[in-house]
């Protein structure tokens, strides 16, 4: 029986009943500025803080923006030391980006020994494949070659501009063994924008159901399990 890995967002890991099966694929899903890629850092640094080591691949940000926001977050620098390896791709390099991703990672998870990697986003690596036949194909390849290494997996993905509730192209949601949506909801009187995740689905294992406001600070985000959404 796989153990649990401690997502690092207090209120998550309780409606994951724990955090993350060890070795499993978690999807984040939202639109932009849902807070994917804050989730995203913050499962980094829960894995450093606990001395793994650990990989962020961003398709988005550049590295010098990368570090930025973490300085920003109050990272330890002792607890970052060595430990994060952070790769910033060219998501509009087709051939580098598909050599990085699908060629050069599993040897880089072993080399570096990391236990957490993060890609952010997922879609616009997925965007890659014009054909979507071959991008399904393609994906569901990368996770189940993925499911060999000794490591976590967070993948981040944008919506689908049609419908906000699903990934850009709707694999993320079959690739993940976890999948947590992220919502932003207008309150009754359209005055306020509340921030609300579920966890959609957690392949063997039990979850909350219910859909929980958070909040992002600059240093941590805070899920209120507790709360009701109004
Ligand atoms: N220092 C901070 N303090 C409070 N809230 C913050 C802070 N930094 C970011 N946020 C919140 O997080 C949101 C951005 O989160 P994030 O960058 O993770 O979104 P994203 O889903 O990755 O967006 P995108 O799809 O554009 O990459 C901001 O819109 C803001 O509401
Ligand atoms: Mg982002």
């Amino acid at each position: 029986m796989a153990g649990r890995v401690k997502f690092g967002v207090e209120g998550l890991d309780e409606m994951l009943l724990g955090g993350l099966l060890e070795g499993s694929i978690c999807a984040i899903v939202g639109t932009y500025g849902t807070g994917k890629t804050m989730f995203a850092l913050q499962f980094a640094y829960a894995g450093l803080k606990q001395g793994e080591k650990v990989i962020y691949i961003s398709l988005e940000e550049r590295e010098e923006l990368l570090r930025a926001t973490i300085a920003q977050k109050g990272w330890d620098p002792e607890v970052v030391g060595d430990r994060l390896y952070l790769l910033r791709l060219d998501p509009t390099d087709f051939n580098l980006a598909i050599s990085s991703i699908k060629c050069e990672l599993p040897a880089l998870i072993k080399s570096f020994g990391a236990s957490r990697v993060i890609i952010d986003p997922i879609s616009l690596f997925e965007g890659l494949f014009v054909d979507d036949a071959v991008r399904r194909q393609e994906m569901f390849g990368f996770v189940e070659m993925m499911r060999d290494e000794a490591c976590t997996l967070v993948l981040t993905s944008e919506t689908n501009t049609a419908n906000p509730e699903e990934s850009r192209y709707g694999l993320a949601e079959y690739l993940g063994d976890t999948v947590i949506l992220l919502h932003r909801v207008r309150s009754p009187g359209l005055t306020e924008v509340h921030q609300a995740l579920e966890v959609v689905k957690m392949r063997r294992s039990a979850h909350s159901h219910e859909i929980k406001p958070f909040e992002i600070f600059q240093d941590r985000i805070r899920v209120y399990s507790e709360a009701s959404l109004f």
